[in-house]
């Protein structure tokens, strides 16, 4: 852990993606709050701000004390409140392998705009240029069709099922687990070029 390092804040075309403070609780409560987005995420619908504190104070704060970074909120440049309406990052699985693990959500009203494949190429070339890391991760619930398509937009590879992985509301759930190594994103980058 460096005492030095500070979350990266990054730009894209129309967005800003920029680490959290506690004043986010509440755009991240806005958007954690919808049953309809937490419906194939890990983590669970948002009943209090508390529990929207404790992301972006606790679990904020402990990865970003590891140089990890998880959570970058998501805000859309040309929204003039500057409310964080999604959040994105990525945190080492094994560090001694080169492995992180990407996760990302948007609020409802913004699906479908790519969003966040926008935010995740800024993030991929954050990471790919600034950590040792040989293979990004991505764990989806069988049935997320739109986080398939995002991952497949950014060329990850569906390495295959995790059967009955977790147990969830009642079921033991399917997750599939895609990856992308260093050098297919070098390769997309120079090719489109
Ligand atoms: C999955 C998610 C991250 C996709 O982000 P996004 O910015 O909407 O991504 P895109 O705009 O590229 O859309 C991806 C796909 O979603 C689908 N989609 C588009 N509009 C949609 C809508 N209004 N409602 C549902 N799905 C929609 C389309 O299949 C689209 O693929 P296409 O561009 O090939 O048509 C976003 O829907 C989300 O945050 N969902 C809830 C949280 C979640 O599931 N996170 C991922 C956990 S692994």
């Amino acid at each position: 852990m460096s005492l030095d390092w500070r979350p990266p804040t990054l730009e894209t075309e129309r967005l800003i993606l920029r680490p959290v403070t506690e004043d986010d609780a509440t755009g991240v409560f806005l958007y954690a709050s919808n049953p309809n987005l937490t419906r194939f995420t890990l983590f669970e619908t948002h009943q209090t701000i508390e529990e929207s504190f404790w992301f972006v104070k606790t679990y904020a704060h402990s990865r970003y004390a590891s140089n990890e970074p998880d959570p970058l909120g998501i805000v859309i440049k040309s929204d003039p409140v500057g409310l964080i309406v999604g959040a994105l990052g990525a945190h080492w699985v094994s560090q001694p392998n080169g492995t992180m693990e990407m996760g990302y959500s948007i609020g409802e009203p913004f699906w479908g705009r790519g969003y966040i494949p926008e935010a995740a190429r800024a993030l991929i070339d954050y990471l790919f240029a600034n950590y040792a890391v040989e293979r990004l991760q991505a764990r989806v619930f069988v049935g997320n069709d739109s986080s398939d398509r995002v991952l497949k937009k950014l060329g990850f590879t569906k390495e295959g099922v995790l059967r009955s992985v977790v147990f969830r509301r009642g079921a033991w759930l399917d997750l599939s687990m895609w990856s992308l190594l260093r050098f297919e994103w070098q390769l997309r980058a120079t090719s489109t070029v």
